[in-house]
């Protein structure tokens, strides 16, 4: 029988889990857009989320799209300020941040994100130093946008580190997610860009669509699409729903929640095949808030 001194030397021998080193700035931004509305966005993020967060990785959502199926609602949470209120100076961060499961926190952003632009260079300063915080909290911020391309989202992506874009087969779902690609080639705002392919039927669906997408993009454009993956058309997403938790973990075993777990293996694992090739400078906030006050 092994006493108890015996289990604590037995322990004590154990070797530490390792943590990762923590890194002075943000170490990666994502965000996750789509040209067409309802094609899966908040659904993803909320599930790559907490598939990052499984894997021991600590992540926050910015939710910027304050539409109808929010972060908050899939996740279970009840926000009382936003993103704007740490803008305006009348919160901390802290106070604004939900905790979610799995090293998920929450970032609500607010009805009046859109209306906060031109701002002098000492408001600026102001705002990035109350959210600084934010540049020590986390491995992955993942900012889930409004469909299209307003100058906010345009803002995001122009900032992020990389560009998830989400269609599904649907034609016109594909149409409009090459119409938002060219915008942000035109604005030579990334050499490669994330493709998601949501609901299809099969494998050989979302191959297809990524081949369209990437077929068309290389002939018209000058950016690479990567392919990320694609997820099945499951109706435990609907399910999980309903019963506000994330079907990542309501259903594990779901097909979409293995597809989701595949994505953002490849997004944690296959850095460098996905990875922007041309590194943004600085922190985030302060490239966003430079961006909103041109
Ligand atoms: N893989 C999927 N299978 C089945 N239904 C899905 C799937 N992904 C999303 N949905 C459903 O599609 C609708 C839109 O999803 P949502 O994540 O809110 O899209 P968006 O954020 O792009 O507007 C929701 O009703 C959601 O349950
Ligand atoms: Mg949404």
């Amino acid at each position: 029988m092994v006493d108890q001194a015996e289990r604590l030397r037995e322990m004590f021998k154990e070797k530490k889990p390792q943590k990762p080193p923590r890194k002075k700035n943000l170490s990666r931004v994502i965000v996750v857009a789509s040209g067409k509305g309802g094609v899966g966005k908040t659904n993803l993020v909320v599930n790559l989320a907490v598939a990052i967060g499984q894997w021991g990785q600590k992540t926050i959502i910015l939710d910027t799209d304050m539409g109808l199926a929010n972060v908050d609602i899939l996740m279970n949470l009840k926000p009382h300020f936003s993103l704007v209120d740490v803008i305006r100076g009348h919160k901390d961060l802290r106070e604004v941040m939900l905790e979610g499961a799995y090293n998920v926190n929450v970032i609500p952003g607010g009805a009046g994100l859109s209306e906060i632009i031109n701002l002098d260079s000492h408001q600026r300063e102001q705002i990035i130093s109350r959210l600084s915080y934010l540049d020590d909290e986390g491995d992955v911020l993942l900012i889930d946008c409004a469909a299209g391309l307003s100058r906010n989202v345009l803002s995001f992506i122009a900032a992020a580190d990389d560009v998830i874009m989400v269609t599904t087969p649907e034609p016109t779902a594909i149409t409009d997610v090459y119409s938002i690609i060219k915008i942000v080639n035109n604005y030579n705002l990334h050499s490669t860009i994330n493709l998601v392919v949501n609901m299809v039927h099969s494998i050989e669906q979302g191959a297809a669509v990524f081949k369209r997408v990437h077929k068309v993009c290389h002939n018209f454009l000058d950016v690479d699409i990567n392919f990320l993956g694609e997820i099945e058309y499951d109706r435990y997403v609907h399910k999980a729903a309903i019963s506000c938790s994330p079907y990542i973990l309501q259903y594990p075993r779901s097909r979409a929640a293995q597809c989701v777990r595949r994505i953002a293996r490849r997004l944690l694992f296959e850095e460098d095949t996905i990875h922007d090739v041309a590194q943004k400078k600085g922190g985030f906030f302060n490239r966003l808030l430079r961006l909103w006050s041109s």
